[in-house]
């Protein structure tokens, strides 16, 4: 697969302010995400020095956003790397498939919204780098 880290990219989630009120953030399909949510998970209360991910998907597109606190997103395409730190709840981190992605410098308090294009399936996972290079036709 051909994706690079170069296809992931910050997307500007709607901010509606209100003085009064706080703020409320929008993410809507074919506007912000490409494709149809399918789920929704979060990873909170992770440790200051834990790292999440560690893995790729074959098929799955995410939008990742910072809804609370900060972390820091790794892109990895087998070729380059993107660092790229969340910390507005108002910008996701679109993730094509085809990326090997680690999550860490999680803040204390931090919460990790994903949007996912497909439901949990263990089998769309590439769990080893070697695999995830044979994937990305970088190794044999
Ligand atoms: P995993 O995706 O490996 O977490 P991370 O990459 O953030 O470290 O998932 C951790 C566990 O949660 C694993 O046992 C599978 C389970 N899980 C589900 O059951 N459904 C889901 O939608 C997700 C994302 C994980």
């Amino acid at each position: 697969m051909k994706t690079t880290v170069f296809d992931s990219q910050i997307v500007e989630l709607d901010k509606h302010h209100s003085d009064r009120k706080g703020n409320l953030s929008v993410v809507e399909r074919n506007k912000d995400v490409p494709f149809v949510v399918k789920r929704a998970y979060y990873l909170y209360d992770v440790p200051g020095g834990e790292s999440r991910g560690g893995h790729a998907h074959k098929a799955l597109w995410q939008l990742i956003i910072a809804v609370s606190g900060s972390f820091s997103v790794t892109l990895d395409d087998g070729k380059d790397r993107r660092e790229i730190v969340l910390n507005r709840p108002y910008q996701g981190l679109l993730v094509v498939p085809g990326i090997w992605r680690t999550l860490n410098d999680f803040s204390s308090g931090s919460v990790c919204l994903v949007l996912a294009s497909e439901k949990y399936d263990e089998h769309d996972y590439i769990r080893d780098y070697d695999e995830f290079l044979i994937f990305k036709a970088i190794k044999k």
